[in-house]
């Protein structure tokens, strides 16, 4: 396996991590970083044997030799810096989520890659958790029959002093709230497993920290496929994490997720036997790994993908990335409008990326 050359865009707290994993991979290696903050770029340069910059254009452009560029800045300039970073400098990119805020911006995104024939990952990294693999395997093999219930909700913790470190947090231009932060795991996992959307409901509050975006929503979805689902989102849990579930039913089979982040099997039946005894202890729960079992999985999956390999079926490539951001601004849409929204629709007064 050769090494990938990468640049980072952004040294905080989602880079941090991927930081320690490439320091570990064999297929990564990062020749330069950049961020606004001097400080944070020295000192993941230092950690990394980079070089650092404060301004990714000269970084890119002594640095002709990178192949991929690691975007981790607020969720509201991914646009901003990943379509330069692919139409200027030809670069592919690997993205933290959500891709974007705006639909719009994220189309652009898609199409951009496309037509210049890069590569464009979105960082999902539960779709790597082992129960989910197994699942999902259970739902394409036709174990559940026909679906009925896709359910995800999370009952996190986040404090003020959590919407207070950076200026952007919970703002409606560059981050949104529970649903788009933190739910767009939540909601990526639905899209993945259940499909295509046909209309959303949702009614969301900000109830206990001060963020100009909510803190708890709660929606209903149809699905295509005659599904229903729901979702519900919170960082409003006291006093601390409660963790994250995700729920599937159908005719045949059902199955419940949970843990901290959707990495743990806690209910698995299947009328037909399924999986052997063997498969289901290989995939009850994510290994003990301090770096993030899913997120170095997902890394490493993504590195080979730019390295020349075909795909992951689990990476979240331009078009599902598009199609989960289009969900999370649908259930914002609804909240705004307080009516439900039906798919194909454009946003009109769902204010997430657009600022107040
Ligand atoms: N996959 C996950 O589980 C996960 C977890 C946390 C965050 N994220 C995502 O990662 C992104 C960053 O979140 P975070 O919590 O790390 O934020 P953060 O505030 O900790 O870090 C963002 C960094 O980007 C830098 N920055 C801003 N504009 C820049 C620019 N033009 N050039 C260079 N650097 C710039 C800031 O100085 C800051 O250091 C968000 O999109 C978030 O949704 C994903």
């Amino acid at each position: 396996m050769r090494k990938v050359k990468i640049a980072l865009i952004g040294c905080g707290k989602a880079a941090t991590r991927h930081r320690r994993i490439f320091r570990e991979l064999p297929e990564a290696e990062v020749v330069a970083v950049s961020d606004l903050n001097p400080e944070k770029a020295r000192a993941f340069a230092e950690d990394l044997s980079a070089k650092p910059y404060t301004d990714w254009r000269r970084m890119l452009e002594a640095h002709p030799e990178v192949e991929v560029v690691d975007i981790a800045v607020p969720s509201g300039l991914h646009a901003r810096v990943a379509l330069p970073v692919m139409r200027e400098y030809g670069k592919h990119v690997l993205l933290e989520k959500p891709i974007t805020l705006l639909i719009s911006e994220a189309r652009e995104m898609a199409e951009t890659a496309r037509r210049l024939g890069l590569k464009l990952v979105t960082v999902y990294q539960n779709r790597f958790n082992l129960p989910v693999k197994l699942v999902r395997e259970a739902l394409l093999s036709g174990h559940f029959g026909k679906p009925v219930l896709f359910s995800a909700r999370f009952y996190w913790c986040r404090r003020q002093d959590y919407y207070d470190s950076a200026a952007w947090r919970g703002t409606w231009a560059l981050d949104g709230g529970a649903l788009a932060q933190q739910g767009a795991h939540h909601v990526d996992m639905l899209r993945w497993l259940a499909g295509e959307v046909e209309s959303v409901y949702a009614e969301m509050a900000t109830r206990l920290s001060r963020l100009e975006a909510e803190d708890i929503l709660v929606g209903t979805i149809r699905f295509k496929n005659g599904a229903l689902g729901t979702i519900e989102a919170t960082t409003c849990a006291r006093p601390r994490d409660l963790g994250a579930e995700l729920t599937i039913l159908g005719e045949r089979g059902s199955a419940r997720i949970g843990g901290f982040a959707m990495n743990e099997i806690l209910d698995l039946a299947f009328e037909d036997g399924f999986p052997p005894p063997e498969v289901l202890e290989a995939h009850r729960k994510n290994p003990e790994d301090p770096l993030g079992f899913a997120h170095r999985e997902c890394l490493r999956a993504a590195l080979r993908y730019f390295a020349g390999e075909p795909p992951d079926p689990r990476l979240c490539l331009p078009e599902e990335a598009v199609a989960s951001l289009e969900l999370v601004q649908a259930l914002y849409e609804s909240a705004e409008r307080g009516e439900p929204v039906r798919f194909p629709f454009e946003p009109q007064k769902s204010r997430l990326g657009k600022g107040v």
